[in-house]
């Protein structure tokens, strides 16, 4: 069932979103459901008709429904977002695999590598454990529309980088 979700939403990606490329997750939603414990104090994984599908409803940070591709600093409903992550999605960066990892990681690393040395973060947790964030990615991804993984208005496509 959940592999052909994923073939079926990779397959729909490529269709949709040639440019980005999202992959399909490598991690294991299910243990990523295990994990996302650590995240709901602060997040949510709701759909816009306010169907809580993960975690409790928080509001500490965004709701992180539709987050694999979905612009930094985006998401409408959520007034906290710190100047540094909405420049990241102004400038046209939306979330992979590979940076959600490195953001999760470190979040205000992530941010001064990305946008300036002086960046600050309003995620103060870290999750270095690089499995939990790949399965956490896949559980956040496995509630998500496939369509979410497309630029949500016609945001413009993230800067190469060279290394992910
Ligand atoms: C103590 C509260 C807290 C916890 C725990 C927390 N976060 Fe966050 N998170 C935030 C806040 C606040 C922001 C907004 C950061 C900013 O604007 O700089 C955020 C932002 C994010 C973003 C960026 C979303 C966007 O719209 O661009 C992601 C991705 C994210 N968190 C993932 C996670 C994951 C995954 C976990 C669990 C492993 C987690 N967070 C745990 C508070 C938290």
């Amino acid at each position: 069932m959940r592999l052909t979700l994923t073939a079926l939403t990779f397959a729909s990606l490529a269709l949709a979103a040639p440019v980005l490329a999202q992959d399909a997750p490598t991690g294991d939603a299910a243990a990523g459901e295990r994990v996302f414990a650590k995240c709901q104090t602060c997040h949510v994984i709701a759909d816009p008709d306010g169907n809580v599908l993960g975690g409790r409803n928080a509001k500490t940070g965004p709701n992180l429904y539709g987050l694999p591709g979905r612009a930094a600093g985006a998401y409408a409903g959520f007034n906290g977002y710190g100047d540094d992550l909405v420049a990241l999605g102004t400038n046209g960066f939306v979330w992979t695999e590979a940076d959600f990892v490195a953001y999760v990681a470190n979040p205000a690393a992530f941010l001064k590598e990305k946008v300036a040395n002086n960046a600050r973060s309003k995620m103060s947790f870290r999750l270095t454990n690089e499995k939990e964030a790949l399965d956490v990615w896949a559980y956040i991804a496995s509630l998500s529309p496939a369509a979410a993984a497309a630029p949500a208005d016609g945001a413009a496509p993230a800067e190469g980088t060279a290394t992910n």
